[in-house]
């Protein structure tokens, strides 16, 4: 498939990094288009494992260009940052790792801007739990119509213009309370950053248009997950961009009828960083017992997943407005231990059986899971290199999902590594191949 989008399907941390890293062999482009260093996407190369923030996973893949689209929210030093760690990890990035001149800035007086409001919440307002990263606040400047973008580190009017910015969010950290920022360090810290990203500032739409025209492939990777979108997730515990698959077209300037595939990636079972609503968390056993052989620690923040049982309603829901053609199920391994499988439904609401996502946060928050039991594998499937290597209870558990949401399975995840993924008997239909 010559353009694909691959976004998340739940509340983030699907196993995106693992999956892309997986497409990539394909791919010859990978853009980001949205988001920022809130993501954490976690690769495992053989013993070797990367954490990616910002740059695109393919970037793991010698020879692959990676764009960082108009969509985005960039961090200077927190790209480079980043840059470093993946060098000194043995990855060449020169010449194939390129920021749109149109991606948005996030910049250190949005770091405490994040902070701040997030204080306040804590205090009464409500509180995101947000990865303190800037990105609403990078964001909503961006929506303000006084954001930076990359490409005014190109311009001789930047210093002064980001100077004017310092100014006006210390007047807004004054009304919070907060410190004020040094508006010199801010400058210094960001004209140096400036020095070493100009060479990979280019026009994003235009490269990847013309990539697409002549034919190459270009895999989209999406951050975050459908419902941390800022539209369509559980508003307001909700990331400021939009993860959802239009993002792609929005947040790169390819269009919507350029774009041939989608690909969700869900995990077996349901996870969450963060506050809000999570209808089928779990406090009990079966959680911890997710918690601990998934690992589940933020790789942005390390704070612990909240975990629960897969929700069909959210599944169902981000194959509706993402258009997902096929899932990219992992972490079935994870499942290995458990006798019995719940999977939620619908949902109770006020006594009454709920099939759709509320728009509503309150009404959601209301809502409590109406469980099928299904018969667990309780035995070992990492060693499985093949659909039919699969245990029969795990293949008939994936197949319940496919029913449940309305999506098929092309590809199923049973551990971190590149060899640990395994094609659905339906992979080749939907024009997925793996080499
Ligand atoms: P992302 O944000 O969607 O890229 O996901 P993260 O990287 O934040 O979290 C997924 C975690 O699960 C990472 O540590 C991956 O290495 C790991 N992972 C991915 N697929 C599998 C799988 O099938 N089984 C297991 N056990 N771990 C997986
Ligand atoms: P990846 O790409 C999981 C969550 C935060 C918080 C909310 C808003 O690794 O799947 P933000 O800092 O974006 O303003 O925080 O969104 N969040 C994520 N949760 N995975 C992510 O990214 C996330 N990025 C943001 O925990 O609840
Ligand atoms: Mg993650």
């Amino acid at each position: 498939m010559a353009t694909r989008v691959l976004i998340g399907g739940q509340w983030g941390d699907e196993g995106k990094g693992k999956i892309v890293d997986v497409l990539t062999e394909q791919a010859n482009w990978i853009a980001r288009f949205q988001g920022g260093n809130n993501a954490g996407h976690t690769v495992k190369v053989g013993d070797q494992k990367y954490v990616l923030h910002l740059i695109p996973s393919g970037i793991l893949r010698e020879e692959k260009t990676c764009v960082l689209g108009n969509g985005c929210v960039i961090d200077p030093a927190g790209f480079l940052k980043e840059l470093d760690e993946v060098e000194a990890g043995g990855v060449d990035t020169s010449g194939r790792l390129w920021i749109s001149d149109r991606a948005q800035l996030a910049l250190p007086y949005h770091r405490a801007l994040d902070g701040a409001r997030e204080e306040a919440g804590k205090k009464g307002d409500v509180k995101i739990g947000t990865t303190r990263r800037g990105i609403g606040p990078a964001y909503a400047d961006k929506m303000h119509r006084i954001g930076l973008r990359a490409g005014d580190m190109l311009e001789p009017d930047f210093e002064e213009r980001l100077r004017r910015n310092v100014r006006e969010h210390n007047l807004i950290l004054e009304l919070y309370g907060r410190e004020q920022l040094d508006e010199d360090a801010v400058i210094t810290e960001v004209l140096t950053a400036a020095d070493r990203m100009r060479e990979r500032i280019a026009d994003g739409s235009v490269m990847l248009n013309q990539a697409v025209n002549a034919d190459e492939s270009v895999l989209f990777e999406g951050a975050q997950g459908t419902m941390l979108d800022i539209d369509h997730g559980s508003y307001p515990f909700v990331t400021s961009s939009n993860t959802t698959s239009g993002g792609a077209a929005t947040g790169t300037g390819v269009p919507p009828n350029k774009i041939q595939d989608v690909v969700g990636v869900v995990k077996a079972y349901t996870t969450r960083v963060g506050e809000g609503p999570f209808p089928s968390e779990l406090f009990d056993a079966d959680g911890e017992q997710m918690a601990r052989v998934g690992d589940e620690f933020g790789a942005t923040t390390g704070r612990p997943r909240r975990c629960g049982w897969f929700d069909a309603v959210v599944a169902r829901y981000a194959v509706m407005v993402n258009g997902v053609n096929w899932w990219a199920v992992t972490k079935l391994d994870v499942l290995d231990g458990f006798e019995t499988i719940k999977v939620c439904v619908a949902y109770d609401l006020d006594g009454e059986r709920v099939e759709q996502l509320p728009a509503n946060i309150q009404r959601f928050a209301k809502c409590t899971p109406i469980y099928e039991e299904i018969p667990g594998w309780n035995c070992d499937s990492t060693q499985a290199r093949s659909w039919e290597e699969l245990p029969e209870a795990c293949k008939a558990y994936v197949r319940r999902l496919e029913e449940l949401t309305g999506a098929p399975a092309g590809i199923v995840s049973v551990g971190p590594k590149r060899d640990e993924t395994i094609l659905s008997p339906a992979a080749e239909k939907l024009g997925i191949t793996l080499s």
